[in-house]
């Protein structure tokens, strides 16, 4: 992992995500160093990267866990504020997108985790910072499990998976961090086709058509997840055949319908 930012410097073939690039073998969180790069007027692609962070964050104020072995990192963008509901759709599809040209076929949980054969190998966090007026920036957290056993941490073990243990065998961390970064371009490049993107995210979405449960902080909801919008939000038809919106959420597959 120490040699990662001379192999992006030499291999990656990207025009803006991770032209620069911060690299730290242990930090907190990747996010914090994003956001301050941020403001302090970083240009749009800087991404942070680090070998092992101490406070991982997650999202809906969990932890991550982001030991060694593990790409933990953060990627700073300035989209214009209307297209920001393109952004967990941007990222999750880059990292199926990534994983899929390493072979490997993935899904996602509304709205950004990707899991393989229904566990979770990576997690997602947006940041956005605004100035007074507009959207500043935005931060892409993005940890992936790469070459650790998740069996070994009690508190993932059984719903996390990692891509050495799907693979079979180690797996180059740095060229996972080849695939996501293209990847995370060729769809930003996109963004002015929004919708397109959205339904291209929806059809790689494990959670349509299943059986969910929602926790939206007080209280739990449970019903079939019919589709998700144009916003990016999912609908959820309740068993007594209303629709219900979701905006953020943690979301639980139940059982296929
Ligand atoms: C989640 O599934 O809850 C989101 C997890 C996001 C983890 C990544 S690892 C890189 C970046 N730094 C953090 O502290 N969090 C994100």
């Amino acid at each position: 992992m120490e040699n990662i930012a001379s192999f992006l410097k030499q291999n990656l073939k990207t025009h803006c995500i991770g032209k620069r690039l911060h690299y730290f073998e242990v930090t907190g969180s990747t996010m914090d160093i994003a956001r301050d790069l941020a403001e302090k007027h970083a240009p749009e692609g800087t991404v942070v990267i680090a070998g092992k962070q101490n406070v991982g964050r997650g999202r809906l104020g969990r932890s991550w866990l982001s030991p060694v072995g593990g790409l933990a990192t953060s990627i700073i963008l300035r989209p214009p504020a209307k297209k920001i509901r393109l952004i967990p759709a941007i990222s999750s599809l880059a990292v199926v997108h990534a994983l899929y040209n390493m072979d490997l076929k993935a899904h996602i949980k509304w709205p950004n985790d990707v899991l393989i054969t229904g566990k979770k190998v990576c997690g997602i966090l947006i940041e956005n910072g605004f100035s007074k007026v507009d959207l500043n920036y935005t931060v892409i957290g993005i940890g992936i499990n790469v070459n650790f056993d998740t069996s070994a941490f009690p508190e993932i073990a059984g719903i996390a998976t990692s891509l050495s243990m799907e693979m079979g065998k180690d797996v180059p961390v740095e060229e996972v961090a080849v695939q996501l970064y293209s990847e995370i371009e060729k769809l930003y490049e996109r963004i002015g086709d929004g919708n397109d993107l959205i339904r291209e995210w929806a059809s790689h979405m494990e959670t349509l058509g299943k059986r969910v449960r929602v926790s939206l902080g007080s209280r739990t909801i449970e019903g079939t997840a019919t589709e998700v919008n144009d916003s990016g939000n999912l609908l959820i038809r309740l068993d007594d055949g209303s629709i219900q919106e979701i905006t953020a959420g943690d979301v639980t597959h139940v059982r296929d319908q």
